[in-house]
């Protein structure tokens, strides 16, 4: 294996599979292994490098399967051990590598780690978790008035007065890192998926794993009770000499929202994880000075470390892009909730089909989150009451929309997704938007996206480490990757000319004669 093979992560193409909703073999509804197995050609086709699979694990599912159970199995409603060993199996044989998601900060309550601590005041595993009692003359009031990751309290009373901290809902304890028994079972639980030929691993929360145990208030201006402690850099420094003696080429990818980006470097430091995603991208507005400053920001921040930067547009937390970027405000933050503002798809889809260019062509990785290569838009028209996602209750946004089962093949729903009906609703509209009808036609997002990965495997430019803007007008991104390769995006109103080229490798939509019409991009074949 060549050292360009041994560090894959640095420039892979790397595709999530949302489990519940790549596809159903078994008629229940819900999406399973069985049903990966049968569409691994998709990704095949698609000509990802990797599969970054969200959680497949025994779990009570309060949050979708982020809530694990048991990390060393496979829950039932996915299939079996021997099916996500086999599924392994067969992806590499399709050249594809596999990345498991593993949640470090808080397990289960249904894990029997916590079930014994909740058995006795006096059982050692309390010490695993954050418990303690109340504040306030009879207990009965909360350690502290920390606000939740989805929002509300995060403490929960049990019975015997005591209280137990979990930062996302009352069903995820937080586990106490401080502890050296929490340290070696996750350590361990790496060697089980590595010794199982896993490629990488997904940190979920990565940031929030240390916690103050003074519990201080969040307070402006003074050091972040739980977000961000520097001891969490010891607990990624022995993953990565785990990772490491398996020779080398397993990644850590680290799940850090971080808005400082010097913090957010500092977990890519050599010593600890491989790469982490970026949600400052992923965030930024569809505006050519902001995109232009992130990507900035973005490579300026990995460079200094050595590390890959990656460009991520949508995952299984946030609304999918092209709603994203058919709406007025085009950024996202969980802040600032835009549920229900006008959204125009057209607009949204022209501007997702120019990011697939600009993500796939800027130096480093790409993530791209399933059912973005369809070109789908997010649910917004699925009843409240079918919402399964605990955030729904606590912040008045659910993330279902975004997880929506993927539409195969069909006219009518189920879209070929299951045999039953699909857990979640999926839009009349997606008939136009499964793998079958876009397969074969040069205008669908599918054939976009399998176009342009196709051409970044083989395009020499694109291998380089580094880019060049270069000026191609007002409010247009251009820039170029080794001597021959640009990237042309308009982002301004009108159509613009080209720079100088040879030919023309792909386009996002239709030109306008010569002229690249406003939301559209290019990769170009330089003279
Ligand atoms: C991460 C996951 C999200 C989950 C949360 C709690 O942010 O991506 O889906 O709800 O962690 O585990």
């Amino acid at each position: 294996m060549s050292h360009q093979d041994s560090q894959w992560w640095r420039d892979a193409v790397i595709y999530q599979v949302y489990p519940r909703s790549y596809a159903d073999a078994d008629g229940d509804g819900v999406g399973d292994i069985a049903g990966i197995r049968a569409h691994l050609g998709h990704l095949a086709d698609l000509g990802v490098d990797a599969i970054w699979m969200s959680p497949w694990y025994p779990s009570p599912m309060a949050d979708a399967g982020y809530d694990v159970a048991d990390f060393r199995d496979i829950d039932p409603a996915f299939g079996t051990l021997a099916e996500a060993e086999a599924l392994v199996e067969e992806a590499h044989a399709a050249g594809i590598r596999m990345i498991v998601d593993i949640v470090p900060n808080h397990i289960s309550s249904e894990h029997p780690w916590f079930k014994a601590a909740l058995a006795s005041p006096d059982a050692p595993e309390r010490d695993y978790f954050w418990f303690r009692p109340g504040r306030g003359p009879n207990g009965d009031e909360m350690p502290t008035d920390w606000v939740g990751e989805f929002g509300g309290t995060t403490w929960t009373r049990v019975p015997d007065g005591q209280w137990y901290l979990h930062l996302f809902t009352p069903e995820q304890p937080d586990l106490n890192w401080d502890h050296p028994d929490v340290r070696a079972e996750f350590e361990s639980i790496l060697r089980f998926w590595f010794d199982r030929g896993v490629d990488g691993i997904r940190i979920d929360s990565a940031a929030l794993l240390l916690k103050d145990e003074s519990l201080p208030e969040v307070r402006d201006g003074e050091p972040h009770p739980f977000h961000d402690l520097d001891g969490v850099h010891d607990v990624y420094r022995a993953w990565r000499r785990v990772a490491d003696e398996y020779g080398g080429d397993r990644a850590l990818i680290g799940e850090v929202w971080m808005p400082e980006v010097e913090r957010f470097a500092n977990y890519l430091r050599p010593d600890e994880l491989h790469a982490a995603f970026n949600f400052d991208f992923l965030g930024c507005a569809w505006d050519p000075a902001l995109m232009r400053e992130c990507v900035d920001r973005t490579l300026h921040a990995h460079k200094a470390i050595g590390a890959p930067a990656t460009w991520v547009l949508s995952n299984h937390d946030v609304t999918r892009h092209v709603t994203r970027y058919g709406r007025q405000d085009t950024t996202f933050s969980f802040d600032n909730n835009l549920d229900g503002t006008p959204v125009d798809l057209e607009l949204g889809t022209r501007r997702a089909r120019a990011a697939a260019l600009l993500s796939l062509s800027l130096p480093g990785a790409t993530y791209i989150y399933q059912g973005e290569e369809l070109g789908l838009w997010e649910n917004e028209n699925i009843p409240p009451e079918q919402y399964q996602d605990p955030m729904w209750g606590r912040r008045g946004h659910s993330r279902d929309g975004c997880r929506v089962p993927l539409p195969w093949t069909g006219d009518t729903e189920p879209f070929g997704f299951t045999t039953g009906s699909p857990w979640l609703p999926q839009p009349a509209e997606w008939k136009d938007r499964t793998v079958q009808a876009q397969t074969g036609d040069p205008s669908s997002m599918l054939e976009l996206y399998r176009s342009a990965i196709a051409r970044r495997r083989t395009e020499e430019g694109l291998h380089q480490p580094a880019m060049s803007w270069i000026d191609a007008g007002e409010n247009v991104l251009a820039y170029t990757r080794g001597d021959r390769f640009a990237c042309v995006v308009n982002m301004s109103g009108a159509p613009i000319a080209l720079p100088d080229h040879e030919s023309l490798l792909l386009a996002s939509g239709p030109l306008d004669g010569d002229r690249l019409p406003p939301d559209t991009a290019v990769w170009l074949r330089l003279l």
